[in-house]
């Protein structure tokens, strides 16, 4: 299914590809010949993806860039061009989110993740999709939302983060009819949970939250990683190429159990909540 150069030739840009899922898809894009960009924000974590990558036989740089700003997302752009040539595919996949109850968040808080997810998403799109209109090239965009975007639920104490991914659809969908005729393509895929530090560190900060997101899992288990890298090649390859405005569910039927995958946070007495705001980690 997944042929050894179903990606050859092709250049992607990843935001947050140093760490986590972004990483691991970008891993996968390179086994399947594509030479790959990362933006991120830390240096550290994209030299060493970058050269996980190489050692892979792939093409790899990075920028470090922080995607709410947008003149970095253009340098990024750039740079990405003069290492690799012409990018043709972006994924979106840098977020922040964090569990919180709402009514301690504060606005900054509120803009710093709507800022990474929603508008973070939209630079990198624009910068690259004013270049492939200029230029009369086809193009290909992936955004990582959630399922509780995708299944137009929301979730409590993650509000921040439902606003911005439902956000990231709506362009999606949006801009998968307007910018058709340029021959760009858009989808998303949106993830249930599959452990990361980042998100495991923001959203299941401990062994008995871990244990309870388990036990409420229809099939009993987080999703791997390669499960979502393979899912991305293909909304990516030439085969998908008919797949336009489209989000895929990769969940393993948790959000079909009970809709808003943090939801069931409600139990959560209130000493709970003091004690994983306390050792809240940025
Ligand atoms: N709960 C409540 N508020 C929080 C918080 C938390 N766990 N973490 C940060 N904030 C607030 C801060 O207090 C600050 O608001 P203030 O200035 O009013 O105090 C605001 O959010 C911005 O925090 P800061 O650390 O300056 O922002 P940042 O831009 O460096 O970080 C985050 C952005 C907060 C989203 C950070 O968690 C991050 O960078 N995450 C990226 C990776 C990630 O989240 N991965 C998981 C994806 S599932």
């Amino acid at each position: 299914m997944f042929q050894s150069d179903l990606l050859k030739g092709r250049t992607i840009l990843i935001t947050g590809g140093g760490t986590g899922l972004g990483r691991s898809i970008a891993l996968r894009f390179a086994e399947l010949g594509a030479n790959i960009f990362l933006v991120a924000r830390r240096e550290e974590p994209l030299k060493e993806t970058a050269e996980a990558i190489r050692a892979k036989g792939a093409r790899a740089a990075y920028a470090s860039a922080d995607i709410r700003d947008f003149s970095a997302v253009e340098k990024a752009v750039e740079a990405a061009e003069e290492e690799l040539g012409r990018v043709d595919t972006l994924v979106n996949n840098a977020a922040g989110n964090f569990i919180a109850r709402t009514e301690k968040l504060s606005p900054n808080a509120f803009n710093a993740v709507v800022g990474i997810v929603l508008q973070g998403t939209f630079f990198c799109t624009l910068a690259l999709g004013k270049k492939w209109i200029a230029a009369k090239q086809p193009g290909h965009v992936l955004n990582i939302v959630t399922t509780y975007a995708a299944a137009n639920c929301g979730s409590g104490f993650v509000v921040p983060s439902a606003c911005a991914k439902a956000g990231v659809l709506a362009m999606t969908r949006s801009l998968a009819v307007e910018w058709a005729r340029h021959h760009i393509r858009l989808n998303a895929i949106a993830p249930g949970p599959f452990p990361t530090e980042g998100a495991w560190s923001r959203l299941l900060p401990s062994k008995e939250l871990e244990e309870r997101a388990k036990k409420h899992h229809p099939m009993g288990r987080f999703g791997r990683h390669d499960e979502l890298a393979n899912l991305a090649v293909y909304l990516l390859s030439e085969q998908a190429d008919y797949v336009n405005g489209e989000c895929v569910v990769i969940d393993g039927g948790l959000w079909l159990r009970g809709a808003g995958e943090f939801n069931d946070f409600l139990d959560l007495p209130d000493a709970a909540w003091d004690m994983l705001e306390a050792a809240r980690k940025k």
